[in-house]
């Protein structure tokens, strides 16, 4: 082999592609009919939109960028996720003149240079939504009803919404220093990583996996009263009402706290037993500060991205390939061109037919056939041809009649809609 794939990327062929376009046709219509809309942002984006965004010292920066440097010293990289950009393209195309709020889904390719194994991908590709201009929880439960409602329509069962509050950005430094005062004193139990994150990522060691960290963290107690404004409490309380009116279950998770810096407020993610180590099929959250923070006006807003790798490995869709309606079978060479434009043609009618391209034999002309699972075969013969007509082959009784060549389109149409 000379050359393979990259380690932690994907080539995605038929028929297992159909599973994709299935999926995609499904999100796209679902999104659609609660009013958001696609945007398709670059896939490469200056580096210091999500080096601010996202947090210089985040895992995805320090660890997993994809950079490089343009001709013109531009330092570029591979977009690790959509928020950032899409919060760019937002302030960019001045969207914040519109009128209400502005909602937008993505489908897109995401590149982070994980270590690669069951659930993590090097390009990975995801599925999210974005609404801005709100700051209120209506819109924050409207997104985690779309996200659900999602879920249970793709019919996957067996997920847990979990639930935290970060609260404004005064909350989140006020929980900083509540969680370095705490664990101060403890510093030797953590892990190397979380000795690291200490003092620059100190939110990230709450939901470190570690077991040395999570005995550390066992006894820590701070309550959501003691690290959240009046503001930032009813805000949360007010999303859970509206959660439990709309009857979705979740499970409030005091540690989750996201491995981007950008949220405030609304946290969440949703995991499944069933994906392994790596569980999070989605998150999202609430980041009223990100937009005035890429140079826009103050605007709230909201979202998430479920990742359609993770996605997939739980839904039960079934892989199709296309069949062909009909096979074009020419029995010698001067009957090639009428036989191709005739597919051709039926093609053009959105009829799925297909032909010899490699001058095979009449005989492995119908085998092919056969093996693309085609039942009905026109068969250009010479003899037919002189008395201006073709055959057609019925491969499943073995039965062959012949029709007048101007009633080819006719005779292939009425077996396509039958
Ligand atoms: P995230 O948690 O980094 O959030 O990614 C969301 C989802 O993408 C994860 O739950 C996971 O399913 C999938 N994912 C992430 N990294 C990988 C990977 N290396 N391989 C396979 N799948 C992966 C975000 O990206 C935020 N932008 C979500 C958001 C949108 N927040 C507000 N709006």
């Amino acid at each position: 082999m000379k050359y393979r794939k990259l380690s932690g990327t994907e080539d995605i062929i038929p028929p297992r592609i159909s599973l994709w376009q299935k999926l995609e046709r499904e999100v796209r219509a679902y999104f659609e009919s609660f009013g958001y809309q696609e945007i398709r942002t670059p896939i490469i984006e200056e580096a210091e939109l999500f080096i601010r965004s996202i947090g210089e010292f985040s895992d995805i920066v320090q660890k997993q960028f994809y950079c490089f440097r343009s001709a013109g010293g531009k330092n570029i990289c591979l977009r690790p996720e959509v928020t950032a950009s899409v919060a760019r393209a937002y302030v960019e195309n001045a969207l914040y003149q519109k009128k209400g709020v502005v909602k937008f889904y993505y489908i897109s390719a995401n590149f982070r240079a994980e270590r690669p194994q069951a659930g993590r991908r090097r390009q990975f590709h995801q599925i999210g939504i974005e609404l801005i201009g709100s700051q209120y929880p209506i819109a924050d439960a409207e997104i985690i009803f779309l996200l659900h409602g999602l879920l249970k329509k793709l019919r996957v069962c067996e997920f847990t919404i979990e639930l935290n509050s970060l609260g404004c950005e005064d909350d989140k430094k006020k929980f900083i220093s509540l969680l370095e005062k705490n664990i101060a004193s403890k510093l030797k139990g953590l892990c190397q990583t979380c000795q690291e994150r200490f003092g620059k990522n100190t939110l990230r060691i709450l939901d470190c996996k570690n077991n040395s960290c999570k005995n550390v963290l066992k006894e820590l107690k701070i309550s959501l009263k003691q690290r959240l404004c009046p503001t930032c409490f009813e805000h949360f309380l007010e999303l859970r009402t509206y959660l439990e009116a709309l009857k979705i279950d979740y499970q409030l998770n005091d540690f989750l706290v996201r491995g981007l810096d950008y949220y405030t407020k609304t946290v969440f993610e949703i995991t499944s037993p069933r994906l392994g180590a790596q569980n999070a099929i989605g998150a999202g959250g609430r980041y009223d500060n990100l937009i005035e923070e890429v140079g826009g006006p103050p605007t709230p807003a909201t979202g998430f991205a479920i990742g359609i790798e993770r996605l997939l490995s739980l839904l039960e869709m079934k892989e199709e390939e296309p069949k062909p309606v009909v096979f074009i079978a020419t029995q010698n060479k001067n009957l090639k061109i009428p036989a191709f434009a005739t597919m051709l043609t039926l093609r053009e009618k959105g009829i799925l037919t297909e032909g010899d391209y490699q001058d095979r034999s009449l005989k492995s002309q119908l085998r092919l056939a056969d093996s693309l699972g085609v039942r009905y075969v026109v068969i250009f013969g010479e003899e037919e041809w002189s008395q201006d007509q073709v055959a057609i082959k019925d491969l499943k009784t073995g039965k062959q009649f012949n029709i007048a060549k101007d009633d080819i389109l006719k005779a292939i149409s009425d077996i396509n809609d039958a």
